[in-house]
């Protein structure tokens, strides 16, 4: 048996390419429709109300085109809104990236102290900490915002010496207080990897939640026979769907996905605003 409709990958923004480009490398004949919502982008300094509201309406958007699955590409909205929208949609799987996230760093971490960094929402949701202490309450976590990493990654500023020294200034006391794994707990901290790799040292392992979801969404579809039997290019035949058309948004998404986006299509903001719970 098998499922042919697309899988529905949705993030605040662009950060959710880097889910994106693991679900076609891990499974390069799935199609997906993604939906960023550029123009009201950034979710993760706003309410938890809002990021509810945003999120079930990027997820109804999604759920109109027939998808077959639905992954919340969004470490806000996964860390604030997975229970609100699991509770409005109970025809297909619903997953989020910071349970594949925790899971993969409470197996990689030897210490038991793991730190999480993230969207200042995202931390103050406790959302991680609470997936990783489920599995294993012997864990210490440590988590920190790093706000101004999303706005560095959209500006391109990615070898830069002044997202070196931002990365320093946030995580220097991460170090210190002897971690041997980090969670990028944010879908465009994986961008960032190397400067954060190089700043944090060899000895603390990150853990990108994109590469981890992307793992699960997989398993999720194979278990359930709900795989595509379609022989196409996943990527090529996929559709993208954002909310707002900036200057540099073809530069971003090729930072984050690594190639040319095929396939886009506006989805205007009313149309977003019309979905109610
Ligand atoms: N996509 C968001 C996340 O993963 C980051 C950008 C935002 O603040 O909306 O948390």
């Amino acid at each position: 048996m098998n499922d042919n409709r697309p899988i529905g990958v949705f993030d605040s923004g662009l950060g959710g390419l880097t889910v994106a480009k693991e679900i076609f490398r891990l499974m390069p004949n799935e199609r997906i429709i993604y939906l960023g919502d550029t123009a009201r982008v950034p979710y993760g300094g706003k309410s938890e109300e809002t990021i509810r509201r945003f999120g079930l309406q990027d997820a109804k958007v999604l759920m109109d085109k027939d998808v077959k699955m639905l992954i919340v590409a969004c470490n806000t909205v996964s860390s604030v809104a997975m229970d609100y929208l699991q509770t409005h949609i109970k025809d297909i799987p619903v997953i989020g990236v910071v349970l594949p996230g925790a899971r993969a760093a409470v197996l990689r971490s030897a210490e038991k102290r793991v730190g999480v960094i993230g969207t200042a929402a995202t931390v103050r949701s406790g959302s991680y900490a609470r997936a990783i202490n489920n599995i294993d309450p012997g864990i210490k976590v440590y988590c920190k915002p790093c706000p101004l990493f999303v706005p560095l990654v959209e500006e391109g500023l990615i070898e830069n010496e002044i997202t070196q020294m931002v990365v320093r200034h946030y995580l220097y006391e991460m170090v210190d207080l002897g971690i041997d794994c980090m969670i990028l707990g944010c879908t465009h901290y994986p961008i960032l990897m190397e400067v954060i790799q190089s700043t944090v040292g060899n000895r603390i392992q990150l853990v990108d939640s994109a590469l981890w979801t992307a793992k699960e969404a997989q398993n999720i579809l194979q278990a359930m026979k709900m795989t595509t039997g379609d022989d196409v290019n996943g990527l090529q035949s996929s559709k993208f769907l954002v909310s707002d058309i900036t200057p540099n948004f073809e530069t971003v998404a090729e930072t984050l996905l690594g190639v040319h986006l095929p396939g886009i299509e506006k989805v205007s903001v009313e149309e977003l605003e019309e979905k109610q719970p």
